[in-house]
């Protein structure tokens, strides 16, 4: 066993997504050091295959480790559902299992049961996210009766990294992504936005959903789950660095990431390069 080491929080995301994460994390946890680091170099994800997707994240999580963060939030569906798994089984053990890797999809799904009246809900996500069952699997573990559609929305994710989240082409692609949605299952009374990217679009998603249709981000619902973990986690809890800073780190250039993060977090940031 490796000795305890002090750290930041580290949080990850393929790109931008992960910052509508990491907002809520600092409402609601503002007391510790976290450092955000965003693979903007290589997003999107959710179109790559299960293996990339695992390495990506692999080298990531490995790196944020090598910062001296004992506990790493995977706040990425897709990384959630394609590589939290074989981390957690296969690298953890081997790096340092007294650290933690925590995925996004378990703590949003244990909230689905108590939000829906006709049992029927929506995912949006990544075509990976959608395609790899994850959120349909654990929500069966909880909710066995609830039916859930899943539905991919390849265009939104590139909306929201090029800054196009206000512009004509996201109403387009909004619209057409909710219709066929209710088209498949006109009983579905919620949504979950299962990709971290979409809360960026969340206006123009609730313009164009019908209003008795919840809207859930997973922003706060991660947020809440951490704090519940840190609780009942004393031992990692105490191996936080508090302070209430933030490090942001990106693959891609420094100035592109601190002009469009500024704007999602609507503050100034710094950031920096870094190289995985
Ligand atoms: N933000 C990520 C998610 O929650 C994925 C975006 C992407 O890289 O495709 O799924």
């Amino acid at each position: 066993m490796q000795p305890a080491v002090k750290g930041p929080i580290g949080v990850f995301d393929s790109g931008y997504g992960g910052l509508s994460i990491l907002r809520d994390l600092r409402r609601v946890l503002p007391q510790y050091d976290y450092v955000f680091l965003g693979d903007n170099a290589r997003a999107p994800y959710g179109s790559r295959s299960f293996d990339v997707v695992y390495q990506f994240t692999r080298q990531t999580v490995e790196r944020l480790f090598t910062m001296g963060c004992p506990l790493v939030v995977l706040a990425c569906n897709t990384a959630s559902a394609k590589a939290l798994r074989n981390i957690q089984q296969h690298d953890l053990p081997l790096w340092d299992p007294s650290r933690r890797v925590l995925g996004i999809i378990r703590p949003t799904v244990e909230q689905v049961g108590s939000l829906t009246t006709t049992r029927h809900i929506g995912i949006f996500g990544t075509k990976g996210t959608v395609g790899s069952g994850s959120y349909p699997i654990e929500i069966a573990k909880f909710f066995p009766d609830v039916v859930v559609t899943g539905h991919a929305c390849p265009m939104w994710v590139p909306l929201v990294e090029n800054g196009e989240y206000d512009s004509p082409g996201a109403d387009y692609f909004v619209k057409k992504e909710i219709d066929a949605l209710l088209a498949e299952d006109p009983l579905i009374d919620m949504v979950i936005l299962g990709c971290t990217h979409y809360p960026l679009l969340e206006a123009k998603i609730r313009q164009y959903m019908p209003s008795h249709v919840k809207i859930v981000p997973q922003g706060a619902i991660v947020a809440d789950s951490l704090a519940d973990y840190l609780t009942r986690h004393p031992e990692m809890e105490q191996r936080l660095q508090r302070g209430g800073g933030c490090q942001y780190l990106t693959t891609e250039s420094p100035a592109m990431f601190r002009s469009s993060a500024s704007s999602f977090l609507n503050e100034e940031i710094e950031a920096s390069h870094v190289d995985l």
